[in-house]
């Protein structure tokens, strides 16, 4: 167990990939599977034994203490951080230096939904004696990630960002182990790259930077389709979480939701507290916020329907991400990556996109 091991978050980061949903909450705070994000990798945090943890905060930074307060009611000591501008992951990192006091420290992106054993990385840190270990992952498509090669005993020997020839499958996960003297060694008081000034930097230097591979679940929640993927992976069990507020299944209907009889709602889909679904309806692989409502016979397939936001009678919403309090007008169509503002109002019959016409 973690005991002697302490956290920290970097939740400062904008979203922009995730607006609207962003507008009005930070990436880490969005609800997923019941909670905000955030409380299932404390919840993986906690588990693993750790007890402390710092928040870095900087876009939206009082909704963290507002939702989470000192930790108690999750077993954690939590701290808050605050950035008045945004010091990038590395700046981050230092930012919270003197709130650190183990020799050791687990870093996360807060964006991360992860199953990997988080003592058997600090494991490899201890074992290699590293300045650095970074949890790495192997992927289909190592292309869109900073990929991390390594040597036959787990050094790692370069980072390469966002490569289109890739020599190898295992990308930065978003998960490290830093000794506290290496975060004291990060400049202070200006932005800083982890991925691409940090990291390389401690490369060039000669220090031991370790990767520590697995197959574990893994998934960077940054973009819409990775975010409802995420939570019905969520919900269906497929991604392990202690945070999720009720059993594993096709869906998760939270307290006040009315799903009419002959509607089916499935594929790991979150129905929020106080939502509406009409009868006929098809609701599959969503994320439906608080007050949502779902009209008789329409269908809602791999979407975000924002908290009071409404898909009339017989509309359909494909990969569709639909602002808070929207409305989509009755037979509307929506596919493939559309985003619709908070507030739109969309007409009956009004909007019909789809490649096939
Ligand atoms: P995009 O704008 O969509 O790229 O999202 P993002 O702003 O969250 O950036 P990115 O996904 O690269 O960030 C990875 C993690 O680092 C997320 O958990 C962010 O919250 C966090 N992060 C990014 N920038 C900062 C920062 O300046 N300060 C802190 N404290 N955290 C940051």
């Amino acid at each position: 167990m973690l005991h002697d091991v302490e956290a920290v978050v970097l939740v400062g980061g904008k979203g922009t990939r995730l607006r609207p949903l962003t507008l009005s909450a930070p990436k880490p705070m969005l609800p997923t599977a019941g909670v905000p994000f955030l409380a299932h990798l404390l919840s993986r945090i906690r588990a693993a034994g750790v007890r402390r943890v710092v928040l870095g905060t900087s876009y939206l930074a009082e909704t963290f203490s507002e939702a989470f307060g000192d930790g108690a009611a999750l077993g954690l000591e939590i701290e808050y951080v605050v950035e008045d501008q945004p010091l990038g992951t590395g700046g981050g990192i230092r930012n919270v230096a003197k709130h650190l006091s183990t020799e050791h420290v687990l870093v996360f992106n807060g964006d991360v939904l992860c199953g990997t054993d988080l003592g058997a990385v600090v494991d490899t840190h201890r074992r290699t004696e590293a300045d650095v270990t970074l949890h790495l992952v192997r992927v289909q498509d190592p292309r869109a990630y900073g990929c991390v090669p390594t040597d036959d005993h787990g050094r790692v020997l370069e980072f390469l960002e966002k490569t289109e020839d890739p020599p190898t499958d295992q990308i930065n996960a978003g998960c490290y182990v830093f000794r506290r003297s290496v975060i004291e060694s990060i400049p202070e008081g200006r932005p800083v790259s982890v991925e691409r000034e940090t990291f390389p930097g401690l490369l060039a230097a000669g220090s031991r930077v370790s990767g520590h591979v697995d197959n574990a679940y893994w998934r960077d929640m940054g973009t819409p389709a990775d975010l409802i993927h995420g939570s019905a992976d969520l919900v269906r069990g497929v991604a392990p979480s202690a945070a999720l507020p009720g059993p594993t299944g096709e869906s998760l209907v939270l307290e006040g939701a009315q799903v009419a009889a002959g509607a089916l709602v499935f594929g790991g889909t979150t129905v929020g507290r106080g939502v509406r679904i009409g009868a006929g309806a098809r609701v599959e692989g969503s994320m439906l916020f608080d007050g949502a409502v779902v009209g008789e016979g329409a269908v809602v397939e791999h979407s975000v329907i924002g908290a009071g936001a409404r898909v009339d009678h017989g509309a359909r919403v494909d990969e569709t991400v639909v602002g808070d309090r929207a409305v989509i007008g009755e037979h509307c169509e929506l596919r493939h990556g559309m985003r619709i503002w908070p507030d739109v109002v969309l007409p009956p019959h009004g909007v019909r996109f789809s490649p096939d016409v």
